[in-house]
């Protein structure tokens, strides 16, 4: 029970690797804010049953929890979300963002539509959740009661190293690590830590994927790719333990969890007055050779 009595929100948690999240946390002793908007893979439609559904398995597990259905990506969506936290248990203790959806295609094919669509859902629904969670914590903090409190985003591989037909979706999860740095950064003063995962799991989202490349277990092994193998993690992160982790990147997959040690200076070259570009060949030719090679783009 390493959250007992904290307050999470779940954005997305109707389904895949968010209802696995906020499980996991009412196992751990916390109170779950279930929010989901219901909509299809592709971001259509809408449904309050699949949040409905996870509070109920909370509750048949003896845990709290309320199901929230705003649309994580406007900012009244996302006021509300936090106020009905604040409303039903009380306090907010931990905010996980993890709600969004695909609109794959090649680059050249993409419509700006498309590109709105998935660059809204991802990096505008984790910006507006976060603010509103942030301006609570800052009151907290000026009040003289100093949170605790964390925030855990979700990137993507995607978002890390690139993904072919996902332009989109990979400039959104970039986005996402750029935000985490930030809000870690600023938001540390009033006792909030933010880090970011990168998750790889068998939801409806890569159902395709992984059934080209994975067979089904047999029965009774370990289920790498099922999703609550990325909720311990998430719920650590969560927890008063991980105090001292912020502004971190950490991939997860099965078992396996990876630090990710992301953009740092690498080889450089400084002549001490502007460049000629015609002396830059080989001088760029000799950085490159001596600087760590770039990881494969996903898919390429
Ligand atoms: N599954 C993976 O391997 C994988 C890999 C990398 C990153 N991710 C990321 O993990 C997160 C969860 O993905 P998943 O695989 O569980 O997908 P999923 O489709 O199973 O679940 C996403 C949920 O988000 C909800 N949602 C979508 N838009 C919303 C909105 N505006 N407001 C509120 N809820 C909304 C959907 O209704 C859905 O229930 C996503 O951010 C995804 O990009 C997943």
């Amino acid at each position: 029970m390493i959250c007992k009595d904290r307050v999470v929100i779940v954005t997305g948690a109707g389904r895949g690797l968010g209802r696995a999240h906020a499980l996991e946390f009412a196992r751990q002793g916390a109170k779950v804010v279930v929010n989901d908007l219901g909509v299809s893979l592709s971001g259509e439609g809408g449904s309050d049953a699949p949040a409905q559904r996870v509070v109920e398995e909370i509750r048949a597990l003896g845990g709290e929890a309320v199901a929230e259905g705003s649309d994580i990506a406007t900012d009244a969506g996302a006021q509300r979300l936090v106020a009905t936290a604040l409303e039903t248990f009380g306090r907010l203790d931990v905010l996980v963002n993890n709600a969004g959806f695909l609109r794959d295609r090649m680059l050249v094919n993409l419509s700006e539509e498309e590109w709105d669509a998935v660059m809204r859902v991802h990096l505008k629904g984790h910006f507006l959740p976060l603010k509103h969670a942030g301006l609570h914590w800052r009151a907290e903090s000026k009040a003289g009661r100093r949170p605790d409190a964390r925030v855990i985003n979700t990137s993507s591989g995607a978002g890390l190293l690139g993904s072919v037909g996902q332009g989109n979706y990979s400039a959104a999860k970039a986005g996402i690590v750029g935000l985490t740095l930030v809000a870690s950064a600023e938001l540390g003063r009033y006792g909030v830590t933010v880090n970011a995962i990168a998750p790889a799991a068998r939801t409806r989202m890569t159902e395709q994927v992984f059934a080209a490349t994975m067979a089904a277990p047999e029965e009774g092994a370990f289920d790498a790719m099922a999703p609550e193998n990325v909720s311990p993690l998430v719920a650590w992160l969560g927890s008063a333990e991980s105090k001292d982790v912020t502004g971190r990147v950490f991939e997860v997959e099965g078992g396996r969890i990876c630090v990710m040690e992301g953009f740092r200076h690498g080889p450089s070259t400084d002549r001490g007055a502007r460049w000629d570009a015609a002396e830059l060949g080989p001088e760029i030719g000799g950085l490159l050779k001596e600087a760590a090679r770039s990881e494969p783009v996903y898919g390429a």
